[in-house]
């Protein structure tokens, strides 16, 4: 069977054999594999990316129609084909931008819900939304999945920046989650936001319900230190929350692509409506960036199509994200919903079985804590896995700039360990230095090999800022975008999260002892009564 990858495998097949490092032998080859783009520099030159690759990769982009894709997406047609729906996060960061979904332009509104997230963050910091026992101190994020993983994410990574009340973030149903995260807060001085597209997710719903309940003995009116984000506001009407404290948006903002806008509920009293919209105007950058600089100049463009070259046409399922960077420790986790839960589907928009692999595995942790860890199996593993670095000039610890300059050779060392390796005869010069001769010094050297040849890329920031963040998850949101219309998929739906939700809604009555277990497998049933107790 033909597919679209078909000319770019065939000068796989033809150039596998040249490594990186023979690569390097052109001169400019870093400046050549490389771009600028304002403040940011990536580097794709540690990879077997050679200029014919670049060329047909560019086709391949142009050819799967990215370009009028991209047009659709922004002006609000209905990509979302599956749920009838636009897809345009890009609206909720751009806010001077005039978008018309269903023959009326939406901006009006997305700038009120805007304003009204902004006054109530700067009342909450101002003290003029208080708790029953005073000024706010804590706000508990009760969400899951696109509902927690952005705030989350940016809290982490933007504490510099945060001078408001502590954010905690509950979403698992484990209630160790939640327990551990009331103990020693004050329940007269948090506030509760609880943020759920749908305001069913059974997790959310429950941690809510449990706050509530910590609440209630406390205060003499709980529902009135809760705010709610979510488009079902007649849910949050229902669930008891001031429509004041309720902040809307609309479906066609989707939940892993939320965090631009009330979703961003917590981040923003944390750091500040103004701190906040730096993190709006970052993304919009990098959306005009991505509307206009032609491909080959396009950084999420080149982001996607070297993740193409990795997974669908050298065959590398996997792809480590390698923030140097402590503060970025949930973004692996954050991508992985972004990019796994656009882009693992099996089937292409028309229906049929994709006759290809679709979005990688995607996993991480920040170095230089994974060197310690799993850096083992990337560079003596039997199995490629590319990586991507992220890494910024400057820390914002001034007093420990040279921990910071460790951290940066830490990084460099490993894209350059990946490609360069150590040959065998390197090896035993090393154990030979150590003493060792014949069989012995062969089979130590032999463990003592890295092969290299192994690919990277590395992305450089000056500094890790509101507005560059919002550059960064942007360029990751459209580098999934094109990622999935060269797959040909829909990125915007998210069925295979269904049947799990349906089948555990199934147990709990079974696990209850309200209903036999005898309809499931024997699997199934051995656990229950195992778990049962
Ligand atoms: O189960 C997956 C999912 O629907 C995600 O796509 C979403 O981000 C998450 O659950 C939370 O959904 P909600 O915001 O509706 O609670």
């Amino acid at each position: 069977m033909t597919t679209r990858f078909d000319a770019l495998r065939q000068h796989r097949a033809a150039t596998a054999g040249v490594t990186i490092a023979e690569l390097f032998a052109a001169p400019d080859r870093a400046a050549q594999f490389s771009l600028s783009y304002g403040n940011m520099l990536f580097d794709y030159s540690k990879t077997q990316i050679d200029a014919q690759a670049v060329d047909l990769l560019v086709k391949l982009a142009q050819g799967a129609g990215v370009a009028e894709k991209r047009e659709s997406m922004f002006s609000g047609a209905k990509i979302n084909e599956t749920e009838g729906r636009a897809v345009l996060h890009t609206a909720i960061r751009n806010l001077s931008a005039s978008v018309i979904v269903d023959g009326h332009d939406v901006m009006p509104e997305v700038r009120a819900i805007h304003a009204r997230c902004a006054a109530f963050a700067n009342d909450v910091r101002a003290g003029r939304f208080t708790g029953q026992g005073g000024k706010i101190t804590d706000v508990v994020n009760i969400g899951i999945g696109g509902s927690d993983l952005g705030p989350a994410m940016a809290y982490l990574a933007l504490a510099p920046f945060a001078d408001g009340p502590r954010c905690h973030f509950v979403s698992n149903v484990d209630g160790a989650h939640i327990a551990d995260t009331l103990k020693g807060l004050n329940p007269e001085t948090t506030l509760v936001i609880v943020a759920s597209k749908t305001f069913t997710t059974i997790e959310t719903m429950t941690n809510a319900n449990t706050a509530k309940a910590w609440m209630a003995g406390k205060v003499a009116n709980p529902a009135a230190q809760f705010a709610a984000v979510s488009t079902a506001q007649e849910k949050t009407a229902a669930y008891g929350i001031d429509a004041a404290r309720v902040f809307g948006f609309e479906d066609w903002v989707g939940g892993r692509y939320s965090m631009w806008g009330p979703i961003g509920l917590s981040l923003m009293i944390a750091i500040g409506p103004e701190a906040f919209d730096d993190f709006l105007k970052g993304g919009a950058d990098m959306d005009a960036h991505f509307q206009s600089a032609p491909f080959a100049e396009n950084l999420p463009v080149l982001l996607a199509l070297v993740g193409v070259w990795h997974n669908q046409i050298c065959g590398h399922a996997t792809r480590a994200v390698l923030p140097y960077d402590q503060r970025l420790s949930r973004l692996p986790a954050y991508l992985q919903q972004l990019e796994m839960e656009s882009n693992g589907k099996r089937v292409g928009m028309d229906g049929a079985d994709l006759p290809y692999d679709s979005g990688p595995v995607v996993w991480g942790e920040p170095g230089t804590n994974g060197q310690h860890a799993f850096y083992q199996l990337i560079h003596q593993g039997t199995r490629i896995v590319p990586c991507e670095f992220i890494v910024a000039r400057k820390g914002h610890e001034p007093d420990l700039a040279h921990q910071h300059l460790l951290l940066v050779a830490n990084c460099l060392a490993q894209s350059e360990a990946l490609m360069r390796g150590r040959s065998l005869e390197e090896a035993r010069a090393i154990m030979a230095k150590k003493g060792l001769t014949g069989a012995e010094l062969e089979r130590q050297a032999r463990h003592r090999v890295f092969p290299g040849n192994r690919p990277s890329t590395t992305l450089a920031i000056p500094q890790l800022t509101p507005f560059t963040l919002g550059q960064i998850i942007a360029l990751y949101e459209h580098r999934v975008f094109v990622e999935g219309v060269i797959l040909g998929i829909n990125s915007y739906d998210q069925w295979g999260v269904e049947l799990g939700k349906e089948l555990a809604l199934a147990l709990q009555p079974i696990l209850e002892g309200t209903e036999s277990a005898s309809v499931k497998d024997g699997s199934t049933q051995q656990l229950v009564a195992y778990l049962r107790g």
